[in-house]
């Protein structure tokens, strides 16, 4: 028997863009149609079902839920703010609340307004100022009922995923570009920190606890080499640590948001740069199993991962870890052999708050579309109908009593 810590913060979570549906001012939106990809659509209409899926979440024993707020539904216009928009926001964290659910609101979850990518974007100077004043907007209202906030969502894969390898909006190829955007969202994290602290001096509210959910994959090579070595560095530096340690600089961080779904493994075969920056070992000598995007399963890698953010002196909140595919009993093997490595985590001294998994609704994966199923609900995207998956009923029982059997 595994038993967790009291007051342990456990539940799943979502992103607006992916669940939400018909986002139609933001960025996403056209580029879907203009590169003939899946379009989001109605995702799973939880803009209008969000009290459905709180009574399941509800039911599933989960005291905390991760959820973000849809930037371009705020201000669908430079500077033009939606009053309408932000009571819906507000809605749904009373439907939380009213459930006893602690909301953990992210800002910005990949997204942004239509209007704020033609400006330039996140390669823009006024993103910073810009993001900030969308975040005053809503903080102020939400302060007095949301105490865990993440101000940006996995900056270094948005910052590689849109500016480095072109699978995003807007599929730049230039990691200037790139190292732009992630210094900017860093810096509109730390101003945002502060901006979120002063808010809640001013309205004589407790100290909330703000963090980014970072996404860290567990780096290894398979064999030893000088290259290799170097690899794991430098990696290691610019995916997982930089962002950390520059944040911490600024003291701008009460706990770490850890986002872990698998391991990088690592075999360099020349020097150039690309090589040593991305791409996997494409051999397959030390095959794992995969998920359904081909992703190696590696529940060790959360444990060496964790171990490593022990030197920040931080609380971590597991803020993301799931699998998509379509054989759930694989679904609950993951969970299972992810929560032991938590645990033994803890065992050796990694002060962890709390596990979210990815996700409480099967959803739209971005430029993957509709086919991967994260969700510990299935949704039929014909009828929208919720079916509560096995697995998701084996991880309330964790989440009622803290103990893994
Ligand atoms: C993470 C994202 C999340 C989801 C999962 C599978 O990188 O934060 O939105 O797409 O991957």
């Amino acid at each position: 028997m595994i038993e967790f810590p009291k007051h342990f913060l456990w539940g799943s979570a979502t992103s607006a863009y992916q669940v939400e549906g018909n986002n139609t001012n933001s960025d996403w939106w056209p580029w879907e149609k203009q590169t003939g990809k899946e379009n989001s659509g109605a995702a799973c209409r939880h803009y209008e079902l969000y009290g459905q899926d709180f009574d399941l979440a509800k039911d599933l024993n989960h005291n905390t839920h991760r959820l973000s707020i849809e930037w371009a539904r705020i201000e669908p216009l430079e500077g033009e703010f939606s009053d309408k928009e932000l009571k819906h926001y507000v809605d749904v964290i009373f439907a939380l609340k009213a459930r006893n659910i602690e909301p953990m609101v992210t800002l910005h979850h990949f997204t942004n307004p239509i209007w704020f990518s033609q400006l330039g974007g996140w390669e823009n100077s006024r993103a910073v100022g810009l993001f900030s004043r969308y975040c005053e907007f809503v903080v102020s209202v939400l302060a007095k009922h949301v105490h865990y906030w993440i101000t940006i969502n996995e900056p270094t894969i948005y910052s590689s995923h849109a500016y480095i390898f072109g699978t995003w909006p807007p599929q730049a190829k230039s990691l200037l570009k790139a190292k732009n955007v992630q210094d900017n969202q860093t810096w509109a994290h730390i101003k945002v920190y502060s901006l979120i602290n002063k808010i809640y001096k001013e309205q004589n509210l407790p100290k909330p606890v703000i963090g980014i959910a970072h996404h860290i994959s567990a780096v290894y090579s398979c064999k030893d080499s000088l290259r290799n070595r170097l690899a794991i560095f430098l990696r290691d530096q610019v995916y997982n640590y930089w962002i950390l340690d520059n944040i911490l600089r600024h003291k701008a961080m009460d706990f770490i948001g850890l986002n872990y779904y698998s391991r990088m493994l690592v075999d360099v075969k020349n020097w150039s740069l690309g090589s040593f920056l991305w791409g996997n070992c494409p051999d397959n000598h030390q095959p794992l199993k995969k998920n359904s995007l081909g992703w190696d399963i590696y529940p060790q890698g959360l444990l060496r991962v964790l171990l490593k953010l022990k030197k920040y002196n931080l609380p971590v909140i597991i803020t993301e870890n799931g699998i998509c595919t379509n054989d759930d009993n694989q679904r609950w093997e993951f969970l299972y052999d992810h929560l032991k490595n938590v645990h033994l985590a803890i065992e050796q001294g990694v002060d962890v708050r709390g596990y979210l998994y990815w996700s409480l609704l099967d959803n739209f994966e971005w430029h993957n579309g509709y086919d991967p199923r994260f969700g510990l609900i299935d949704v039929n995207y014909t009828t929208f109908h919720r079916t509560v998956r096995e697995s998701a009923r084996k991880f309330a029982q964790v989440c009622k009593n803290g103990v893994l059997e």
